[in-house]
């Protein structure tokens, strides 16, 4: 794991930017795994900037998004996919059919789920996925449980979360109970994991995933097993590690 520590949130979004740009470079037709949350949305400014500027073209690029809120449409100004047309497909090049979001519609979750794996196994897996961390260690909406699971899949979010992620609606009421999140298993199958962090209140979250034990208490931390991460930390998320 390598752990890069920048002077500011500018400069851990350049960082984490460069690292998509590079991959996209090498590979116009690679596949990345994007995430949302309030962290990467510097990097993908980034990343519009390096397109407007003639620098990277997203026209070969298949994605992959994390997660989704159950019972969002995609039109729903909170909803990922919303997120994700804002920050980042309106912007660039990319074929919006090429991009691909978890469904928050769908009776049979199993069968969404499941269509949604045979997706990415399909498109050849992840070749870089990109993460931020929750302040209870979640990556995608894989919450603390006794358990690392495998596949994309239903969830419900803990209270920790959704009070986290309230101040993006209009009331905690409004925060969606459950999510469709890519599992623990399908995270570590991409060749390459990018995760991002800011701001003071992930600072302890941060060392726990990084330097603690590895457990499903703190979801994050199943990243010690993989071969290929790169942990790019503003100062005040970085603060509390001892490397
Ligand atoms: P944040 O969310 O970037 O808004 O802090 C991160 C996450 O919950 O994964």
């Amino acid at each position: 794991m390598r752990v890069i520590v920048t002077k500011s949130y500018d400069e851990m979004s350049r960082v984490a930017a460069d690292e998509l740009a590079a991959c996209v470079r090498d590979n116009p037709a690679c596949v990345l795994g994007l995430a949302t949350g309030t962290t990467p949305i510097g990097l993908y400014a980034d990343l519009v900037s390096d397109f407007e500027a003639g620098r990277l073209s997203f026209a070969g690029v298949t994605s992959f998004n994390l997660d989704e809120y159950v019972g969002l449409e995609g039109t729903h100004p909170q909803s990922y996919r919303y997120f994700m047309n804002k920050n980042l497909f309106d912007h660039v090049d990319i074929d919006i059919a090429h991009t691909h979001v978890p469904s928050g519609l769908g009776d049979d979750d199993g069968k969404v789920s499941s269509e949604y794996e045979l997706a990415i196994r399909q498109a050849g897996g992840v070749d870089l996925q990109l993460l931020g961390i929750g302040p209870n260690g979640h990556i995608g909406f894989n919450e603390p449980t006794d358990h690392f699971p495998v596949a994309t899949h239903r969830v419900e979010l803990t209270e920790s979360t959704r009070v986290a992620n309230s101040r993006l609606f209009d009331s905690l009421d409004e925060v969606p109970r459950y999510a469709r999140t890519m599992g623990i298993g399908t995270i570590m199958r991409a060749r390459k994991i990018v995760l991002v962090a800011s701001g003071e209140n992930k600072a302890q979250i941060l060392r726990d995933a990084i330097e603690g034990p590895v457990t499903p208490m703190v979801p994050a931390s199943i990243l010690q097993f993989h071969p290929n991460v790169v942990v790019v930390a503003d100062d005040k998320a970085g603060a509390l590690l001892s490397r």
